[in-house]
């Protein structure tokens, strides 16, 4: 089957990029969030991202407008009966992916994959809530997600070789290098790289250095293009948080236990750069 409309569930950050990235590449997307001001703002990012690329040559005018033009934004996930492909990204907690999953399941035609961009959930749990979970996959993209090359593509435990096939392909249609994991808590991406966000989080807490000391090791020593901290402000200390709870609950090694000062955070309403304060203010 030609994939050709995909519907993508959640326009907040990964989600709008989501959108981009398809629509950039010629595919027509449904959006579907649950309030007509979430979507609003991601057709504004998308437009603005797009613009970006204008500036820079990447892309004509022309393809901006046919880009966003290919983007429908919806309230109503009934709407995305009609998709080919559905990506799921919404808010990083079990019980909501559930209830996506479940719904997608009961609307979309049994030929569809449903894909899911969850950072850290088990996409067999996923899977298994669903009456095709062969056709269940984890696509993991990265903020941001018009610039960041990578797909990591996350086989659960019945996910079919087909399945995986056809994203890996969907994936290089986009021109994203997809990479192949197997379904375990964090995948790799996060199971690597949130312990160490966390574990700068404890050289704040612990006084060893501030946040733009640790962030300089890491720039000027490792070259990372983003220091530890600013980098979790970027992703948003919530779903940093989430991810933590994920490693620790599924690995239950102490050594995932989050940082006190990040749970304070998130507390506070802290959440980084989309709340205007994090370990930086904005
Ligand atoms: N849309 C389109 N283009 C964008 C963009 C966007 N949202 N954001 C940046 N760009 C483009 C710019 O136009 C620029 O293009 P050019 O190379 O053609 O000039 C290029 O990206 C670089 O941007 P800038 O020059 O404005 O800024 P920087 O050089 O500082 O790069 C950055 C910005 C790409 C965000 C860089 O700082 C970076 O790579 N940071 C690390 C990001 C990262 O680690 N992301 C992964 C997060 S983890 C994750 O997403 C997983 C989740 O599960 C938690």
């Amino acid at each position: 089957m030609e994939i050709r409309r995909i519907g993508v569930v959640g326009a907040g950050t990964m989600g709008n990029g989501i959108a981009h990235v398809f629509a950039r590449s010629g595919y027509e997307v449904i959006l579907c969030d649950v309030e007509r001001w979430f979507l609003d703002r991601a057709l504004e990012t998308i437009s603005k991202n797009l613009e970006r690329e204008v500036a820079k040559n990447k892309i004509t005018l022309n393809d901006k407008a046919a880009a966003l033009n290919r983007i429908k934004p919806v309230l109503q996930r009934e709407e995305l009966r009609n998709c080919d492909f559905v990506v799921e990204a919404a808010t990083e907690k079990f019980d909501i992916k559930a209830e996506i999953f479940r719904d997608l399941d009961r609307i979309c035609r049994p030929d569809v994959t449903l894909a899911s961009n969850t950072s850290s959930i088990s996409i067999t749990r996923l899977a298994a809530l669903t009456k095709r979970p062969e056709k269940v996959i984890g696509m993991h993209f990265f903020n941001p997600v018009p610039v960041m090359k990578l797909v990591e593509v996350i086989r659960g435990l019945a996910t079919s070789q087909e399945t995986f096939a056809a994203v890996r392909e969907l994936a290089l249609k986009l021109e994203k290098t997809p990479v192949e994991v197997n379904d375990a808590p964090g995948f790799v991406s996060n199971r690597v790289l949130m312990p160490l966000l966390n574990e700068a989080m404890y050289a704040v807490m612990e006084n060893v250095a501030t946040p733009e000391a640790v962030d300089e090791v890491f720039k000027l020593g490792m070259a990372h293009p983003m220091g530890p901290l600013t980098l979790a402000d970027f992703i948003g200390l919530d779903v940093c948080l989430d991810i933590m709870r994920v490693l620790q609950d599924g690995f239950g090694d102490p050594k995932y236990r989050p940082c006190p000062l990040l749970i304070k955070m998130v507390d506070a309403g802290w959440l980084g750069r989309k709340t205007g304060r994090g370990f930086y203010k904005y």
